[in-house]
C-alpha cells in the first residue's frame, strides 16, 4: 500500500547540533555554550563551536538534500542568533541567515519548518531563570513574533518547541543537560512554562501571518516490568503521564491529566488562571519524535520519583543502547489518533545512531522497519503527513559530543569532508519509489 500523494519525506537537524559559528554575525550566548564548557559536562569536552560549520557550509548541505529528493526540511532557528540576550529587538544578521536557507529551500522545491526553540535557550534568560521563570514563556512569544514577522510569508509549518519533556527532565530535574539543574520533581514548573510559552507563541505567529503550527514531542512507549503487578503499574502510569500525557493533553484538550500521580509541587502553585486556555490554542498538527519504548517498574522506598526505570533487554539495539521496537511506534500512532482526534500528525525525529562507516546497513534496516510501521498505521486510517529522518548528518549528539553518529550523512570533522552513507541511497531510492508508487 503506497503512501498517501501529499505524504512528505524530509530530514530534521537542530541549530545548535550542526550551525557551529557559535560567536559570529552577532549571536549571543546560550545555555548549551556554557554548558559544554563546563568540565565533566559533555564527553571529552566537546562543544557545538564548529559542529558541521554548517552556518558556512549549508549551500552544500542544501544540495545534499536536493539530491537526496526529500520534499521537507526541519531545522531550528537559534533563539540567540535573532535575540543575543533573549529580549529586544532582532539582530537582523541572525534573521539573514535563516531568510536565505528558506530562499535557498523554496527554490529547490523543499518545504521549511522551522522549529523555534530547539534548547539553545539565551544564556542571559537562563540567569533571569530560565524555563523555571513564567516570564519565559512571553519572551518566547516574542521572539516567535520577530521571526515570524520576518519569514511568515514564505514560511507556512512552525514548530514552537522541541521536546519540552526533554528540557524539564534532563535540563532541570536531573541535571544532566543544560542548564545543568537537579530539582527532580520541582523542576515541573519548567514544563508549564514551556507549554505556555508554546500557547502564547502560537498566538503570536498566527498575528504574524503564520498559517500552520504545532510542537514536536518525544514519546516513549511505557510498559510496565511486570504487568500484572499493581505497584508496576502505577508506576508506568505515572511514567506515562510525566514523559507523554504532560506535553499533548494540554496542547490538544486544553487540560492536564491528573498530575497527583507524580508528586511533586502542587500544581495551583503555578499553573495560573488562563493557562491551559492559552496553552490549548488549537494546534495544526502534532510533531512526534520517536526513539524507543521505555519500561519502568515501581521505585523503591524513599525513591523521590514515582517510577524505576529499567532496560529493555528482549530486543536489539542501537549504538545509543536504546532498543529498536518498530512496533511500538506503530502502538503509539494508534494511541495519538484515539486520544487526539482529528490531529494531523508528522513523524518530526526518528533515526539511530551506530558506531557506522558508511556502510550503514544497521540503519537502512532501522529506518525501513519504522517508515513500514508508519506505512501500517497510516493504512489503518491514522492521519501521520509526513515522516522526517534524524538526521541528515552526523552531528553534536549533546552530552555525547560526536560520538554519536545519527547522519544519512558521515562528516569528517577534521576536514568537515561529508560523505552519504549507504542509508542516503537508500533513502534516496525508498522517495522515489514512493513518489512513483503514488503518482504512476
Ligand atoms: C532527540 C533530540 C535531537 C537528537 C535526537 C537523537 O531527543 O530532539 O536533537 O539529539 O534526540
Amino acid at each position: 500500500m503506497p503512501f498517501p500523494a501529499h505524504f512528505r519525506w524530509g530530514v530534521a537537524t537542530a541549530a545548535y547540533q550542526i550551525e557551529g559559528a557559535t560567536t559570529e554575525d552577532g549571536r549571543g550566548e546560550s545555555v548549551w555554550d556554557v554548558f559544554c564548557r563546563t568540565p565533566g559536562r559533555v564527553r571529552d569536552g566537546h562543544t557545538g563551536e564548529v559542529a558541521c560549520d554548517h552556518y558556512h557550509r549549508w549551500p552544500e548541505d542544501l544540495a545534499l538534500m536536493a539530491d537526496l529528493g526529500v520534499d521537507a526540511y526541519r531545522f531550528s532557528i537559534a533563539w540567540p542568533r535573532i535575540q543575543p540576550d533573549g529580549t529586544g529587538p532582532a539582530n537582523p544578521r541572525g534573521l539573514d541567515f535563516y531568510d536565505r536557507l528558506v530562499d535557498a529551500l523554496l527554490d529547490r522545491g523543499i518545504t521549511p519548518f522551522p522549529t523555534l526553540f530547539h534548547w539553545d535557550l539565551p544564556q542571559a534568560l537562563e540567569e533571569e531563570g530560565g524555563w523555571l521563570n513564567r516570564d519565559t514563556a512571553h519572551r518566547l512569544a516574542e521572539y516567535a513574533a520577530l521571526v515570524a514577522r520576518r519569514l511568515a510569508d514564505r514560511v507556512e509549518h512552525w514548530i514552537t518547541l522541541n521536546e519540552p519533556v526533554v528540557v524539564t527532565a534532563y535540563g532541570y530535574a536531573l541535571g544532566v543537560y543544560a542548564p545543568g539543574r537537579a530539582l527532580l520533581l520541582d523542576a515541573l514548573p519548567a514544563g508549564h512554562h514551556q507549554l505556555l510559552g508554546h500557547g502564547l507563541a502560537v498566538t503570536a505567529l498566527r498575528a504574524e501571518g503564520a498559517r500552520r503550527v504545532g510542537l514536536a514531542n518525544h514519546y516513549s512507549p511505557v510498559w510496565a516490568a511486570a504487568e500484572d503487578d499493581e505497584a508496576d503499574r502505577r508506576a508506568a502510569e505515572a511514567f506515562d503521564v510525566f514523559m507523554n500525557r504532560c506535553y499533548t493533553e494540554p496542547v490538544v484538550r486544553g487540560r492536564y491529566p491528573d498530575l497527583s500521580v507524580l508528586g511533586g509541587p502542587d500544581p495551583a502553585s503555578y499553573v495560573r488562571d488562563g493557562d491551559l486556555a492559552a496553552i490549548g490554542a488549537p494546534v495544526d498538527f502534532l510533531g512526534v519524535n520517536y526513539y524507543n519504548p521505555t519500561r519502568v517498574k515501581a521505585p523503591a522506598p524513599g525513591d523521590p520519583l514515582p517510577f524505576e526505570l529499567v532496560p529493555v533487554e528482549e530486543h536489539p539495539v542501537t549504538g545509543m543502547g536504546w532498543p529498536i521496537v518498530p512496533d511500538a511506534l506503530l502502538d503509539l500512532l494508534r494511541t495519538l489518533h484515539r486520544t487526539c482526534p482529528g490531529v494531523p500528525l508528522y513523524i518530526t525525529e526518528n533515526g539511530c545512531a551506530f558506531d557506522d562507516s558508511v556502510h550503514d546497513e544497521e540503519r537502512i534496516d532501522f529506518l525501513a522497519r519504522h517508515i513500514d510501521a508508519v506505512r501500517a498505521a497510516v493504512a489503518e486510517g491514522v492521519d501521520v503527513r509526513g515522516y522526517f529522518v534524524w538526521s541528515l548528518l552526523d552531528n553534536f549528539e549533546w552530552v555525547e559530543g560526536y560520538h554519536a553518529r545519527f547522519g544519512l550523512v558521515h562528516v569528517d570533522y577534521a576536514t568537515q569532508r561529508r560523505t552519504p552513507k549507504d542509508s542516503y541511497a537508500w533513502y534516496r531510492d525508498h522517495i522515489a519509489r514512493s513518489r512513483g508508487a503514488v503518482t504512476g
